[in-house]
């Protein structure tokens, strides 16, 4: 079975209460349940970390052994050389996933770290970007 894992940064514990204009309504809980649900073939986890460090460990923990990593910064996106240093540390592919369009927002979101040490990213499509990014795996697994 194909192991994948979501990693959520800062903030993104929020979804569904926090600037709903931006990022929607729906907590991530629930849609994590809609995708295991949607994915059943899937080994899906979600880890979700408020602190650098913690998105650090998951990274080194899961980069060996997963099939992919499916990660969304947040703010650390913006700022993290850590974090975009650990994607090249590990061996397991990552694609990068913003909800919303970075590129139409503030110039300081326009620059990700992490970008270049990802295979791709998906900016602006939603929490749909998420699933956009189980279905690459599958079709490269
Ligand atoms: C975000 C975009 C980031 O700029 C922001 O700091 C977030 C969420 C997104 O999913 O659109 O917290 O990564």
């Amino acid at each position: 079975m194909m192991k994948l894992i979501i990693i959520n940064g800062p903030n993104l514990n929020l979804l569904g209460k926090r600037e709903i204009d931006i990022y929607g309504n729906q907590n991530f809980e629930t849609f994590f349940q809609s995708l295991k649900n949607d994915f059943a073939q899937v080994d899906l986890t979600y880890f979700q970390s408020n602190s650098e460090g913690g998105i650090i460990d998951k990274i080194h923990e899961v980069g060996f052994s997963y099939d992919g990593i499916i990660i969304n910064a947040a703010a650390y996106s913006h700022t993290s050389v850590a974090i975009a240093d650990a994607l090249a540390a590990v061996t397991t592919g990552a694609v990068e996933v913003h909800i919303s369009y970075v590129h139409k927002r503030e110039s300081f979101r326009h620059h990700r770290y992490l970008t270049t040490n990802c295979i791709g990213m998906i900016t602006g499509l939603g929490l749909f970007g998420y699933r956009a990014a189980i279905n690459y795996f599958q079709e490269k697994h």
